[in-house]
């Protein structure tokens, strides 16, 4: 029930209250947009035929004989905003992508309140009447406490339980499962996290490492108040970096959020998106300000100004119900707002699968894309899971997302699959006891946990038995082991293997291994099906120097390495990963015949020579050195590797040596004009096949490279983060200057490109025919059906 005089009600809305059911002013709030211009990524390229009315697409048509009009170059691909397609996506998008036009989308703006507002404990989803509970608390109101325990059940051998990250000695956070030196103690948000409170055992060797002990506390240490000895919840930090008292130096400021020795220091966590300027990142979960919901504050209700609703939700026409109606059962108001398809709606799913697992991380560099530094400036990580958060933000930041679902063109189904893996026996409340150990089994039932929700509390996923509906499967298998009620799903994947020649596992690590789930849950599905799914890249750390120096518009003749490859090449080497499955093996091979480095016998490979590098150690100059290099190899690690991203976004023209698996957007762009593919067999003629390709082709494909690499960046994501930062701070960071210069299509462009072109001829997504309202000519509808 909303009361209309109350604060609830923004100033622009109570101006416009008073007539029934009129459509009132337009909100006309087009502010500078986020993106230079160039990003604006649908701008026409060719006039586009006024319209007389609504409905006038039906009648326009451009009769394109798209054959005629996009004729493909002699790769076979045809250009579409600077890069090479296959033939049939580059002429519908070039046809078609560029002439779609605005559309009227009705968007309600939730006016529902939750039982108890949430009893302070969680932000109330104001379009559904639901709470989204801060970890440890449920139900409905969040009025239910939850008991997170740090430790397993004790037994007389294990006082503290079988060893957990989040084993703790002294205080335990039962709402996040993280140990704290608690009351009592002069700091009792200090953290006590791994062996800090448990004894170490000296070193059977001198200099070898302490273990702990994990059945004996070291409290002692831990709660002392007395200066002279070693102690940590009562050091003081100016104290202690005085040399004035002793602290327990396996101690330190592992969680998110605090700084310095002795986390004395506040600091911004990493929230997706930060809460959208209107809310608090409280952990890794939004406590979002009044009138905001959404994992990111970043819907607003009836109750938010309209001058600060998002971009997305503008220009709108506000339909506004007088009084009688309000007094009733109100559940929001009515936007009308322009719109282009493809529309995404995005689930604000439970915050188990995405806010919580940020939340409760034991290491703040786990799982994200950035953190911030005791000055809350951002600190990117070399995380190549970060893929995951970047996508998520740009699709709730996007001008292609909707509330509505029933104009919804797809569904993203948000649940962070780069959090549960790494967090995988975190705590015991995501133990992998009932998983056989593995990651990947704890993964799946995730994701199927997700699946059960949205398809019992929303309508959508029967309407299409999920043909619309996208997951990211962001660890090393990829969607290998996606549960089998989603497989008719469109999957986001940074591993392509269709399984036609490796059908089975291809990670070395065992608990990532998917062989071994039961096919009553994984079903019998590839990892991969190009018909449907996509490669995306993975997340590189923005890097400006990279971008000053123009690594990837290095010409050939700077290049003088003929081939470089440099990773872990296995177990002939130091240091090299022992099992033979690692690679499955290709790394190995390669380096035994190309090897440029000396192995552990001292040996090179069988046809070592002086322009092919093959080395697995990193120097200082990777950048440089793929940026020194005409071809660069792309070979999987523990599946991928993000080799791919370092060949392109360095200018360097990829081979892949990977057989039957895709990668980044190989399904969608001509391959063959910009990378060298060759099969596991001919290794040994590697160098051969390289050299006969002829100078022509090879400026050709640099060429390509250099048209394409941005389309292997998170710059979406990263404006928005650049665009945060300079509203809080008056000074700019290299990364930002740098990358705010750039402005061809990116990752997130290149994916709503591709899912454009799917809306309309995608055979996966035939039957699901609805009568919509495209803003697209006649000539570009369904060439499917
Ligand atoms: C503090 O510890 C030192 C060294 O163990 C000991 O000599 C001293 O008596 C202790 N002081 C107090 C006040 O307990
Ligand atoms: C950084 O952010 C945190 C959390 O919002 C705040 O407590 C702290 O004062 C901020 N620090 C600086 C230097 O602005
Ligand atoms: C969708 O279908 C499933 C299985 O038939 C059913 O259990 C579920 O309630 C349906 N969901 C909705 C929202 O109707
Ligand atoms: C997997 O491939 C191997 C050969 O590479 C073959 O022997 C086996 O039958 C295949 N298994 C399945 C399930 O396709
Ligand atoms: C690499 O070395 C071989 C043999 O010395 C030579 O034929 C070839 O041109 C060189 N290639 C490059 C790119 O330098
Ligand atoms: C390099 O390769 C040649 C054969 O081309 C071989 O004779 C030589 O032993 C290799 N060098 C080393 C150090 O292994
Ligand atoms: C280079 O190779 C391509 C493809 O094999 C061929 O069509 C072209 O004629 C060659 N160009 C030169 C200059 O040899």
């Amino acid at each position: 029930m909303v009361s209309f005089q109350s604060s609830k009600f923004s100033w622009s809305l109570v101006a416009i209250v008073g007539s029934l059911l009129v459509v009132v002013s337009v909100v006309h709030f087009f502010l500078t947009p986020i993106f230079p211009s160039s990003l604006d990524y649908f701008s026409a390229r060719f006039p586009v035929r006024p319209s007389i009315g609504g409905e006038s697409h039906e009648s326009l048509d451009l009769n394109i004989d798209f054959d005629a009009r996009f004729p493909e170059d002699s790769h076979g691909a045809v250009t579409y905003r600077g890069a090479p397609w296959k033939p049939e996506i580059g002429k519908w998008l070039s046809g078609c992508d560029s002439v779609s036009k605005e559309i009227d989308i009705v968007e309600s703006i939730g006016g529902r309140s939750c039982k108890n507002d949430c009893s302070g404990r969680g932000v109330c989803n104001k379009d559904r009447g639901q709470c989204r509970c801060f970890h440890g608390y449920s139900g409905e109101g969040c009025s239910e406490n939850l008991q997170l325990d740090c430790n397993l059940p004790s037994s007389p051998e294990n006082p503290y339980g079988p060893w957990l990250v989040s084993t703790c000695p002294a205080y335990c956070d039962k709402t996040r499962a993280m140990c704290f030196c608690g009351e009592g103690t002069k700091y009792p948000y200090r953290p006590v996290a791994e062996a800090c409170g448990f004894r170490l055992n000296t070193p059977s060797e001198p200099g070898g490492p302490k273990i702990a002990d994990w059945s004996k506390d070291d409290l002692e240490n831990v709660y002392t108040t007395n200066g002279s000895r070693l102690g940590w919840c009562n050091v003081d930090p100016a104290e202690a970096y005085a040399d004035k008292v002793k602290f327990k130096e396996e101690c330190d400021c592992k969680y998110d959020g605090r700084w310095g020795r002795f986390c004395e220091t506040p600091s911004e966590c990493s929230c997706i998106n930060q809460c959208s300027g209107n809310g608090y990142c409280r952990g890794g979960a939004c406590q979002c300000d009044r009138g905001w919901y959404g994992i990111d504050c970043s819907i607003p209700s009836v109750s938010s100004a309209i001058k600060e609703w998002p971009l997305w939700l503008r220009p709108s026409t506000v339909e506004v119900p007088d009084k009688a109606t309000l007094d009733n059962d109100f559940a929001g108001l009515k936007a009308i707002v322009k719109k282009k398809r493809p529309l995404i709606y995005v689930y604000d799913l439970p915050p188990d699968f995405n806010s919580h697992l940020l939340e409760g991380r034991h290491f703040r560099f786990e799982c994200v894309n950035r953190i911030y530094t005791e000055k809350n400036r951002t600190l990117w990580t070399s995380q190549l899971y970060g893929s995951q958060m970047a996508l998520y933000e740009s699709l709730l930041a996007s001008s292609y997302r909707t509330l509505n679902g029933e104009e919804a063109d797809y569904f993203f189904v948000p649940v962070l699959d780069s959090c549960i893996i790494t967090r995988a026996d975190d705590a015991p409340h995501i133990s992998l006891r009932e998983h056989m150990g593995l990651r990947s089994s704890l993964a799946l039932d995730f994701y199927k946990k997700a699946y059960e929700y949205i398809a019992h509390h929303y309508p959508y996923w029967n309407h299409t038995s999920g043909r619309d509906h996208i997951w990211f499967f962001a660890w090393d298998e990829g969607a290998c082991y996606a549960p089998k009620e989603i497989w008719n799903s469109m999957m986001l994947v940074h591993w392509g293997n269709t399984n036609t020649k490796h059908n089975h596992s291809t990670t070395a690590y065992w608990g990532d291994i998917w062989d071994s789930i039961p096919s009553a849950r994984r079903g019998n599905h590839p990892c991969f099906d190009p018909e449907k799914d996509l490669v995306l890249p993975a997340w590189k750390k923005p890097e400006p120097g990279a971008i000053w120096l123009k690594l990837w518009d290095r010409p050939l003749k700077k290049r003088t390495t003929l081939f470089y490859f440099n990773g872990n090449l296995g177990p002939a080497y130091q240091n090299g990963r022992p099992e033979d499955t690692y690679s499955m093996g290709i790394r190995q091979k390669l380096a035994a015949e190309f090897g440029s480095t000396p192995n552990k016998k001292g040996k090179l490979g069988r046809q070592n020579t002086s322009n092919v590098t093959v080395t697995p150690l990193r120097s200082s100059n990777y950048f440089e050195e793929l940026a020194s290099s005409i071809f660069c190899g792309v070979l999987p690690g523990d599946g991928w590797s993000g080799r791919m991203e370092d060949s392109i976004l360095q200018g360097c023209v990829p081979v892949i040596i990977q057989d039957g698996i895709f990668l980044p957007y190989e399904n969608i762009l001509n391959y063959r004009s910009f990378a060298v593919r060759i099969t596991e067999d001919e290794i040994p003629n590697l160098v051969k096949i390289l050299q006969g390709i002829n100078e022509t082709q090879v400026e050709s494909m640099l060429a390509n490279v250099r048209q394409i690499w941005q389309r292997f960046l998170y710059l979406d994501s990263i404006l928005l983060e650049a665009n945060r930062q300079r509203s809080l701070f008056s000074d700019e960071e290299d990364w930002s200057v740098e990358f705010s210069k750039l402005g061809e299509d990116d990752v997130f462009a290149t994916f709503i490109q591709l899912l454009h072109y799917k809306l309309h001829n995608d055979p996966w997504r035939r039957h699901l025919n609805q009568k919509k309202n495209y803003g697209l000519p006649k000539s570009c509808l369904r060439r499917t059906s």
